[in-house]
């Protein structure tokens, strides 16, 4: 273990090569979602947890890159991406996000082409100035959409409508963002392969580079015993197990593989390229190491550099896409 990271991971063979931030503030939390949150009176107000949580990310980042230094010198390869995910990173005054990236190209480098990935949520409250994060040096926004129909986006707690995606896509693309990734759920309850076939269409008009497509995986950490002391999660709350468990009822593998099966021929159909489970590019979009998604992210140990834990252990050892659910022909 790395003795100047409490609790960090084993030494890596080489630098790594990419930075995972993460950004653990929502404003709400959707009942589906496991990841490290912190909604409501942390995230925002006169209690906000922001301020602290900021001062610990920049102890932090000077520790990690304080033992690289060690490691591997001060002239190691800068890093080629970086990528600030959630939570909501879009709620971050856009001053803090331009300070995290001072300090992350003076600790560790920042190649000159090096893509910088900041994950948004859509609704008026929690978009944040996407012109302002371009002049801080963000590259590449990664919205999640999660569906294009206003119905499924209700039933998902979601706090944006569909014109809000498509309005995000605009700012970003007038403040001069060069690369767009859509987030969307499959599988979502009581969802049809017709309103599935609706949304890809309707993420696929609005001229995105990237698309992650993921399977709504409704999990019970408690059951799993990753909550508690240990444990990588929080305990889910009571309003969002109950929601779960109605919310599973209305899931169904045999249509999930169906619209797992259709995006891949839809998007093979348009020429887009499937690289990994559950990512893919547009034509001529190049997808970088370490950019997309966390399974990818924590396969490659030169990309598995996460500053404060939180993307937490779903990522490395348990993919969220349905490999286990789709017939074994149409698994990746
Ligand atoms: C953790 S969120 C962070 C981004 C942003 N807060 C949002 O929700 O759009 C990143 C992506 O994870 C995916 N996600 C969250 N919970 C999930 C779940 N239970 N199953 C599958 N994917 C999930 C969503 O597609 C989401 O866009
Ligand atoms: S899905 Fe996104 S917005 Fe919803 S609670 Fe999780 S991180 Fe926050």
């Amino acid at each position: 273990m790395n003795p100047a990271v409490p609790g960090g991971e084993p030494p890596v063979a080489a630098a790594p090569v990419a930075l995972y931030l993460h950004v653990p503030f929502c404003i709400s939390l959707c009942p589906y979602c496991d990841f490290v949150v912190y909604a409501g009176a942390a995230a925002r107000g006169p209690r906000a947890r922001v301020g602290p949580f900021l001062d610990a990310l920049h102890a932090e980042l000077d520790l990690r890159a304080a033992v690289l230094d060690e490691r591997f010198g001060r002239d190691r390869p800068p890093l080629e991406t970086v990528y600030l995910g959630g939570g909501t990173p879009s709620l971050l005054p856009a001053d803090a996000v331009a300070a995290l990236l001072v300090r992350v190209r003076d600790r560790f480098g920042l190649a000159e082409a090096a893509e910088v990935t900041l994950e948004a949520n859509h609704g008026p409250d929690e978009r944040g100035d996407t012109s302002a994060w371009r002049a801080a040096g963000v590259t590449r926004l990664s919205l999640g959409a999660q569906s294009l129909d206003a119905g499924e986006l209700r039933r998902l707690g979601r706090r944006h409508r569909p014109a809000d995606v498509a309005s995000a896509v605009r700012e970003a693309r007038d403040a001069g963002i060069g690369s767009v990734s859509l987030d969307l759920l499959y599988d979502i309850p009581a969802s049809t392969e017709a309103a599935w076939a609706s949304t890809l269409d309707a993420a696929l008009a609005l001229a995105p580079d990237h698309l992650s497509l993921y399977a709504l995986t409704l999990d019970d950490p408690d059951a799993e015993g990753l909550t508690g002391p240990g444990g990588d999660h929080l305990p889910t709350p009571t309003g969002a197990r109950r929601w779960r468990a109605g919310a599973r009822r209305e899931q169904e593998e045999d249509r999930a593989a169906a619209q797992y099966v259709h995006a891949t021929e839809r998007l093979a159909a348009a020429g887009w390229r499937g690289y990994e489970i559950s990512n893919w590019a547009r034509p001529g979009h190049g997808d970088r190491r370490c950019s997309a998604a966390p399974a990818r992210r924590m396969r490659d140990p030169r990309c598995r550099n996460g500053a404060l834990r939180g993307a937490h252990a779903r990522s490395a050892d348990r993919p969220r896409p349905p490999p286990g659910r789709l017939p074994r022909a149409n698994r990746p």
